[in-house]
C-alpha cells in the first residue's frame, strides 16, 4: 500500500498553472474515444487524460474495433462505426462512467460483451441502468439480478423510450441516449436536475439530432456519426484541489488556465466563492464547451449550507468539506446521497476521516454538518478513493497529514503529488 506524508506548507501558494499542467478533462475524455468508435472515419482527440480509467476506456475502443493511434499531443481514433464482438472481455478499471456509458453502448450493437471493474466498481450500483435498458428490450445481466457487475450484454434491437429518472445522473443520462442513437424512434429522457451535458453537446457536434432541455428528445441515427475532432480542457474536478488549496492558505492565489467552464461543473467554485474566497471566471474561447481561465485568491473562509444542484458539484463535495472544516462557523451539505455510491461511500469516508482530524461533524443519511475552525493531522483512510486522498492531501498543507492507500490518484490525476510537492514537502 502506498502512503504520502504531507509536510505543512511554510509560505503562501503563489502560482500560475501552465495550460497542460493539470489533467484534462476526464468526463470528455471518456466521451471523446467511446463516441469516435461510432463514426465513420478517423476522430482527433487532442489532451486526451493521460490517467488509468480514460486509459481502460480507450483499450476498450480498441477491442471493440476502433484502430489507435498516437502522435504528440494527439490521438488519432479510426473506425468503422460498427462495433466488432471482443473475443476478451472488457475491463473499465475503477470507472463507473465506463461502465455504465458501455453498457448504454453496448446494448444496442451485434455480439456478447462482457464489462468486469475492479473491486470497487464491481461493488457500486449497475440497476439504474440495466433496468432501463432492459425496459427497451436490450438483454442485459449481472450478478443480483443486473444490479453487480460484471455484466454481460447480448446486444441487439432496442425500441424508443420515454424515460423519467429519478436521479440526476449524467452517467444514467448518457447510457440511455447512446441506446437511443439505435432505438426505433424518436427517444425523450428527462431528469430531475439537470446533469453535466457533455453527450449531448458532443453528439450534437456528431450529425446527431437531439434537443436539450428539460426533457431531452433523441433521434435514431440512420448512418454513422461524424468523426470527432476536439481539444479536451483541463478537468475543472481536478483543479479545484488546488482552488480549496488556495482558499485555506492565506495570502495565496492562483490562475488555472484552459479550463472547462461548462455551469454544469463549475458550481464547486461558485460554492466557495460564497464562502468567502475571490474567485473569477474569465471565457476565452468556446467550441463545443466553454473554456477560460479561473483566478483564486485566498479570502477568510465563512461557513455555507448547500442542498441544491448537487450534481453540478458531486464530485468536489470532499474537497469543499476540507474548506469547510477550515471555515467560521458551521457548514452543510444535504440532498447528496449520490455520494454513498461515488468510488466509496464518501459521506461515510469525509466524516470517518474529519473525525479523526478531531473536527465536529456531524452524519445524516445525505449529507454532513461540520463545524469549522480547527483541523489536525491524522492518519487518512482512503477508501481506495481518489477523490479521498487527494481532499485529505490538501488539508495537509495547513496541519500535515499522513494519506493511506494513494494508488487510487492514477484514475484521474497522475501528477497531482508532483504538483503539491511544488508547494511542499511531500514523501511518498
Ligand atoms: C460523470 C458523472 C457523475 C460523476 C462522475 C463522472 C460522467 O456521475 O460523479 O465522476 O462523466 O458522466 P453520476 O452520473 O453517476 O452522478
Amino acid at each position: 500500500m502506498k502512503i504520502a506524508k504531507i509536510f505543512p506548507i511554510e509560505k503562501e501558494i503563489s502560482y500560475e498553472f501552465g495550460e497542460r499542467e493539470i489533467g484534462s478533462d476526464k468526463s470528455i475524455s471518456h466521451r471523446s474515444v467511446m463516441f469516435s468508435l461510432l463514426a465513420n472515419g478517423t476522430s482527433k482527440i487532442e489532451n486526451f487524460l493521460e490517467a488509468e480509467d480514460t486509459q481502460n476506456s480507450l483499450k476498450i475502443v480498441e477491442k471493440l474495433g476502433a484502430e489507435v493511434r498516437r502522435e504528440g499531443k494527439a490521438i488519432f481514433v479510426t473506425s468503422s462505426g460498427v462495433v466488432k464482438e471482443p473475443d476478451d472481455i472488457l475491463d473499465c478499471g475503477n470507472s463507473g462512467t465506463g461502465m455504465r456509458l458501455f453498457a448504454g453502448l453496448l446494448s444496442s450493437q451485434k455480439g456478447h460483451f462482457v464489462l468486469t471493474g475492479d473491486k470497487y466498481l464491481r461493488r457500486r450500483p449497475m440497476k439504474r441502468v440495466s433496468k432501463p435498458l432492459r425496459e427497451i428490450g436490450a438483454s442485459l445481466d449481472g450478478r443480483d439480478d443486473g444490479e453487480l457487475a460484471p455484466l454481460s450484454i447480448r446486444g441487439g434491437e432496442v425500441k424508443s423510450f420515454h424515460y423519467v429518472s429519478k436521479i440526476a445522473s449524467a452517467q444514467v443520462k448518457s447510457a440511455l441516449i447512446l441506446a437511443g442513437l439505435f432505438g426505433d424512434g424518436k427517444s425523450t429522457f428527462v431528469e430531475p436536475e439537470l446533469s453535466r451535458d457533455h453527450t449531448e453537446r458532443m453528439l450534437r457536434g456528431m450529425g446527431v439530432e437531439i434537443v436539450s432541455g428539460k426533457e431531452i428528445e433523441i433521434y435514431p441515427i440512420s448512418k454513422p456519426l461524424e468523426p470527432l475532432e476536439i481539444e479536451v480542457p483541463t478537468d475543472p474536478s481536478s483543479a479545484f484541489f488546488f482552488a480549496v488549496a488556495t482558499a485555506i492558505v492565506p495570502n495565496s492565489k492562483i490562475v488555472l488556465k484552459n479550463m472547462l467552464l461548462n455551469p454544469t461543473r463549475i458550481e464547486a467554485f461558485k460554492v466557495l466563492q460564497k464562502m468567502g474566497t475571490k474567485i473569477e471566471f474569465l471565457e476565452k474561447s468556446s467550441k463545443y464547451e466553454s473554456i477560460g481561465e479561473i483566478r483564486v485568491e485566498y479570502r477568510p473562509l465563512k461557513g455555507i449550507e448547500v442542498s441544491e444542484n448537487i450534481s453540478w458539484f458531486i464530485d468536489e463535495v470532499p474537497a469543499l468539506a476540507i474548506a469547510m472544516s477550515v471555515a467560521e462557523g458551521k457548514s452543510q451539505i444535504r440532498n447528496g446521497e449520490e455520494l454513498r455510491v461515488k468510488e466509496s461511500d464518501r459521506i461515510d469516508a469525509v466524516v470517518k476521516n474529519l473525525k479523526n482530524c478531531a473536527v465536529e461533524v456531524e452524519e445524516f443519511p445525505d449529507g454532513f454538518e461540520i463545524v469549522g475552525g480547527k483541523i489536525e493531522p491524522a492518519e487518512i483512510d482512503s477508501f481506495g478513493d481518489h477523490r479521498i486522498a487527494m481532499s485529505f492531501a490538501i488539508a495537509g498543507l495547513l496541519v500535515g497529514m499522513r494519506v493511506e492507500d494513494i494508488e487510487s490518484v492514477n484514475t484521474s490525476f497522475p501528477n497531482f503529488f508532483e504538483i503539491l510537492q511544488k508547494f511542499t514537502k511531500v514523501e511518498l
